[in-house]
């Protein structure tokens, strides 16, 4: 059983997602894992979620779809609303029609026989019409690129087909918040790019609104139009990717630099503070570098006697 320490008065505009003055403390941890945070998101944003191992983001993940307080036992105080309803007392079968939750491991969320039976479950379970669901499970397996896969045993997939399997079996719920706790864990650099894709279509394509625990900034910064960095439970950095990732100490929140951003502060120590457009993507540096150096040829043929250095 949840037990609720205080809550905060609702006031202010109406956001998809507002957290105000939350703190959560499993009955089986000895600290806080969420310490106050608050929180509004707009529909139509893509925020990632940074922050060393064990800062609380799946947490905070788990307070946004209920499944903290309805099924983890703690002590939870202030407020989170997801579209109108409130989380704790909102059940989680509405809570279900409004945020989707796309596990790190896919397997987690796939069981049937079948690729196009498992993204039915869902909506099976809601008791929809046969002609209905067999629509939604068309649309859902060429939103995803899966339609070759329909027929095949969910459990023979690559981790990547998976992730679009479960991701399919997500939307075809129809909902408007969709949450990833590191998608792209699992998978290698190739695949964990087009899972980052294939999400930033459905925030494109659908309106969807997105929100992604994900350790490789440099894959998300480029969808992102927002980065929360949480540590011990408290939000320490929110605000647009260019300005997180060029504050001058995200490190020592646990959070390590892609290498492009690190690149730039050690060939311009001074590249850091908000207000200023840094690259944030290779061709933005490359570009930068030849503004720098119009002629530049030391990677050229010729130029330089690469495999001589002993
Ligand atoms: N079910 C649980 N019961 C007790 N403590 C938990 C539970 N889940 C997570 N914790 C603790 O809460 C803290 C935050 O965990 P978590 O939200 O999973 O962090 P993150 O996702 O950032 O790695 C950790 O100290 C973790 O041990
Ligand atoms: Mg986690």
């Amino acid at each position: 059983m949840s037990q609720v320490l205080s809550v905060t008065p609702s006031s202010q505009a109406e956001s998809l997602i507002s957290i105000r003055a939350l703190s959560y403390r499993y009955y089986a941890s000895s600290r806080y894992v969420l310490n106050n945070v608050n929180l509004e998101i707009q529909k139509g944003e893509v925020v990632v979620i940074a922050g060393k191992s064990g800062s609380g983001k799946s947490t905070l993940l788990r307070a946004i779809n209920g499944l903290i307080p309805h099924q983890h036992s703690g002590d939870y105080s202030g407020k989170v609303i997801v579209d109108g309803l409130e989380v704790l007392s909102a059940k989680m079968s509405e809570l279900a029609t409004k945020v989707g939750y796309i596990f790190q491991n896919p397997e987690n969320q796939i069981f049937m026989f079948s690729v196009e039976r498992d993204i039915a479950f869902g909506l099976e379970n809601l008791s929809f019409k046969t002609p209905d669901i067999r629509e939604k499970v068309d649309w859902a397996l060429n939103t995803l690129g899966i339609r070759d896969l329909a027929l095949r045993a969910p459990h023979e997939l690559s981790d990547g087909q998976k992730q679009r399997v479960a991701i399919a079996g997500s939307i075809i719920m129809g909902q408007k918040i969709l949450i990833f706790d590191e998608p792209t864990s699992l998978l290698d650099p190739y695949t964990a790019s087009n899972v980052i894709r294939i999400i930033k279509n459905l925030h494109d394509d659908l309106g969807i609104t997105i929100l992604i625990v994900e350790h490789r900034l440099d894959l998300v910064s480029q969808i992102a139009n927002r980065i929360i960095v949480l540590d011990e439970g408290k939000i320490v950095f929110d605000g647009e990717p260019r300005q997180v990732m060029y504050s001058s100490n995200l490190s020592v929140h646990g959070v390590t630099e892609p290498t492009i951003i690190r690149t730039t502060k050690l060939l311009d120590p001074g590249a850091t503070g908000p207000g200023k457009s840094y690259p944030l993507t290779t061709h933005e540096l490359a570009h930068e570098l030849r503004k720098q150096v119009p002629r530049i040829g030391v990677f050229q043929k010729g130029s330089h006697e690469f495999g001589t250095n002993r």
